[in-house]
């Protein structure tokens, strides 16, 4: 039987950003711009470029320059017109154009499986991506893309995972897993026997971290109302996806590409660094200026 076809993804962006304080007091750190472009549009554009057709933001309070950002902005595009400016222009209308997103919220950020739940109605009875979009990833083939081939693969819920030092696991959550055989590839796919939101190293059953992509069936929702809260006092998407292992195989990819956590503040140096050195109207003058800092 063929699965059913993801059309859509579900973003959850109603967190705190408590590591990115003072930046995200009273803006979200989804609008935080890597180079020129908020963090949450490199996400829409991985969506979109991985054939997904509908997208969901799940916001919180002042959440609002989301909705505004890939929203029509009559007075500039109007400025721009009547000032000739013709490429700025199309920049702009580029964001509005990309797609129609819905919006929901999250009135308190009560954890991530707790922000999926709010999309519930939206999403319907059909498969679904997730995307933390302060994950962002550079890939030649996009991760959504990635995750959605093992997907239809096995017609069962994919998450992406990652390898990181074992000191670093216990600010993720891991997997215990298997390799399987997947689309003739070896080593990259595995079928999960367990998952643990934040282990301490010492009890981390692995050093694959899971990471913020995910396909998702629609009896998660039943798995997160199941669940009471976890680490942190929030409601884990860890735990509802260990819930639903009980009454299915879950199965997880090491996606080929580079993460970068941009809700960190380390982290988003580096992508910023990076982002500007690849683009050609930037890197070639970024690349002299940083060969001339005394490092
Ligand atoms: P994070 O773990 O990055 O938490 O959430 P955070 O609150 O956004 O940021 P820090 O750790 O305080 O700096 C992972 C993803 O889940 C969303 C966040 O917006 C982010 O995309 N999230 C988290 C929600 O939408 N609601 C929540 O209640 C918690």
């Amino acid at each position: 039987m063929p699965v059913a076809k993801v059309r859509k993804a579900v973003f959850p962006a109603a967190g705190l950003g408590t590591r990115f304080l003072p930046a995200t007091k009273a803006q979200p750190k989804e609008m935080l711009p890597l180079v020129d472009k908020p963090i949450i549009q490199y996400g829409v554009e991985e969506a979109l470029q991985s054939g997904i057709s509908n997208i969901i933001i799940v916001t919180g309070r002042g959440k609002s320059a989301i909705e505004d950002h890939f929203d029509v902005s009559f007075e500039l595009e109007n400025l721009l017109e009547s000032r000739s400016k013709k490429e700025l222009l199309k920049i702009v209308r580029q964001v509005s154009d990309l797609i129609d997103i819905s919006y929901i919220r999250q009135k308190e950020a009560l954890g991530l499986g707790h922000a999926v739940l709010r999309a519930k109605e939206l999403v319907g009875p059909e498969p679904f991506a997730t995307v933390l979009a302060d994950d962002v990833i550079d890939a030649a083939t996009p991760c959504i893309r990635q995750l959605l081939d093992v997907y239809e693969f096995f017609g069962a819920p994919v998450l992406a995972v990652m390898e990181v030092p074992k000191e670093a696991i216990s600010s993720y959550g891991c997997i215990d897993a298997e390799p399987v055989t997947c689309n003739g590839s070896k080593g990259q796919v595995f079928r999960i026997r367990d998952l643990v939101e934040k282990p301490k190293a010492s009890e981390a059953p692995s050093n694959l971290a899971i990471i913020g992509r995910y396909i998702l069936t629609p009896d998660i929702f039943d798995s997160i109302g199941s669940i009471t809260p976890g680490a942190g006092g929030e409601l884990q998407l860890t735990d509802a996806l260990r819930h639903q292992l009980r009454s299915r195989p879950l199965y997880a990819v090491k996606f080929e590409g580079k993460r970068y956590d941009a809700g960190d503040k380390l982290g988003f140096l580096k992508a910023t660094v990076e982002f500007a050195l690849r683009r050609a109207d930037l890197g070639a003058d970024f690349r002299e200026y940083l060969k001339g800092l005394t490092l």
